[in-house]
């Protein structure tokens, strides 16, 4: 059955079984190949998207229960208009390999909406879910702590 979707502003239409994931219409049929299959199970964050601002496991999220407008690495920022999170992750040079990189600034995008000013527990807390196997969880932290300077001083 067709599903409408509105991605990162657009409006776009996937003829897929309702059940079909939303990473698979976003990866597959879309070609917004920004977000990654991990896991596929809800235990990495790769497939991490935004649906109405909300950080969700896109690998979870059937199309038929996208409730809202999706936002995905690509759109939550552009080359010269960066998000203050994308900004940050290029000051601290956070990615290794990069797999899990859109996953955790989605992650951390939807943190700093809710918590403007996150300790270090809540920053802990929220990015808990995010696997990096390269293992460049100290850069996302300090990542994470300039974003939401950058913020607030805004
Ligand atoms: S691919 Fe969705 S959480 Fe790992
Ligand atoms: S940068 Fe390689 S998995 Fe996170």
């Amino acid at each position: 059955m067709a599903t409408t979707l509105t991605i990162n502003g657009d409006t776009h239409t996937v003829d897929l079984p309702d059940d079909v994931p939303l990473l698979w219409a976003l990866r597959d049929e879309i070609g917004l190949t920004g977000t990654k299959f991990g896991c596929g199970v809800a235990a990495c964050g790769a497939c991490t998207v935004h649906i109405e601002g909300e950080a969700v496991r896109s690998c979870q999220i059937a199309l038929a229960d996208v409730w809202g407008p999706v936002t995905t690495i690509e759109g939550l920022g552009q080359p010269g208009n960066l998000h203050a999170v994308q900004a940050a992750w290029v000051e601290h040079q956070v990615a290794q390999c990069g797999y899990c990189q859109s996953g955790q600034i989605m992650q951390a995008a939807d943190l700093l909406s809710r918590t403007p000013d996150p300790t270090d527990q809540e920053i802990d807390d929220a990015m808990a879910g995010n696997l990096c196997r390269c293992g460049t969880y100290d850069r996302i932290r300090a990542a994470i702590r300039t974003a939401a300077a950058n913020l607030q001083g805004a």
